[in-house]
């Protein structure tokens, strides 16, 4: 335990009980009394003091994602893009704490908002050597680097990408397992993220450098990791199916907790539902239960209206940019 360690112990004590068994069964099992206690919003522990909050929680990058035109490749990218945005792939005290690839490199970029305290410099900085994430890589030095846009120029960036070259999957791989003492990725997960990396082009950029983090945005993102982890299931694959999976679930959890208010205690049980049937999809898929693709498919069919009905609420959530400056003023320093 290194003085990190206890510099932080506080907030990642916080981050680690929110985060138990993914938002949803943690905030279940805890009691929402206790869950209250904590930020409105997990993600208000990584914001730095005096962010803008509209900016830094109320809206996202636009990702610059150039999909390969050839579909198997085109797979591999969008397991990539879903795992990219899943703690679960950390592991580790960054996952335990609800940090995924995304929470640095938002939608594939950067994040000049980022600021978690004994890993990060100055804002939108973090020490990928810091022994707070990692029991292999830690080196004792506070060496927090910018977080790179990973849609930058691909001549501006360190890690050589040339697919032939293979250097992109063993510097994700040691990302992983050895900076963030995560799990050994799916064979699946790995090539996915470095499929995903390389399929990011600042030629592909919107127009628009930003776009409102709104529910129809994490429920696009929510499908299009479950379709993922179809084709995974249909390829025998359940454990990157099971990633998948998980990654629907935090997208699903980043919505339920904007709706933590009680005019909107319906659609919070509802999503809560919905949140299990996943959670017993991922049982099936390592039971190896048949039922689970077909599943999958009817939880696809039923998130239209699901999604409809939340996004008429919106506007009575944290979706809403002023009860999100509200809240984020009861909550951020600064
Ligand atoms: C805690 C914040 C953080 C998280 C989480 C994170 N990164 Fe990074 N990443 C960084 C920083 C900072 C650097 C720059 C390190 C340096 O310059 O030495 C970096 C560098 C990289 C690079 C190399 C860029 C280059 O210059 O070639 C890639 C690729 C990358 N990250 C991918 C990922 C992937 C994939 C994940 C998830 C498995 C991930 N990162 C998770 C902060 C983060």
């Amino acid at each position: 335990m290194d003085r990190r360690w206890r510099r932080t112990a506080t907030p990642l004590a916080v981050a680690g009980f929110l985060a138990g068994g993914l938002v949803l069964a943690g905030l279940a099992a805890a009691g929402a009394a206790a869950a209250r206690s904590g930020p409105a919003i997990r993600a208000m522990q990584w914001v730095a003091p005096g962010a803008d909050p509209a900016r830094a929680l109320g809206s996202s990058p636009t990702e610059c994602l150039k999909p390969p035109p050839d579909p198997t490749l085109a797979h591999r990218v969008e397991v990539g893009r879903a795992a990219f945005r899943t703690p679960m792939v950390l592991g580790g005290q960054a996952g335990r704490a609800g940090i995924s690839c995304e929470t640095c490199h938002r939608a594939g970029r950067d994040n000049p908002d980022f600021l978690f305290p004994g890993v990060s410099g100055a804002p939108g900085t973090a020490d990928v050597t810091s022994s707070l994430f990692s029991t292999h890589r830690g080196n004792g030095i506070d060496d927090p680097k910018p977080i790179p846009d990973l849609a930058g120029p691909k001549s501006a960036l360190k890690v050589n990408q040339a697919p032939a070259d293979r250097k992109l999957e063993p510097f994700i791989h040691g990302l992983i397992t050895e900076e963030f003492d995560g799990p050994e990725p799916s064979p699946a997960v790995l090539d996915g993220l470095a499929a995903y990396v390389r399929a990011l082009d600042p030629a592909a950029c919107p127009a628009a450098p930003r776009r409102p983090l709104g529910v129809e945005m994490l429920m696009d993102d929510v499908r299009r990791a479950l379709r993922a982890g179809r084709t995974q299931i249909a390829r025998g694959d359940p454990a990157t199916a099971s990633v998948m999976v998980a990654a629907a679930r935090t997208r699903l959890g980043l919505i339920d907790e904007r709706f933590d208010t009680p005019a909107l205690a319906a659609s919070r049980r509802t999503l809560r539902a919905a949140d299990r049937q996943l959670a017993d999809a991922q049982a099936g898929l390592r039971t190896g239960r048949p039922d689970v693709a077909p599943a999958l498919a009817d939880w696809l069919r039923r998130s239209r209206p699901l999604e409809a009905r939340l996004v008429g609420q919106a506007p009575r959530s944290l979706f809403d940019p002023a009860r999100l400056i509200e809240a984020a003023k009861r909550r951020l320093p600064g």
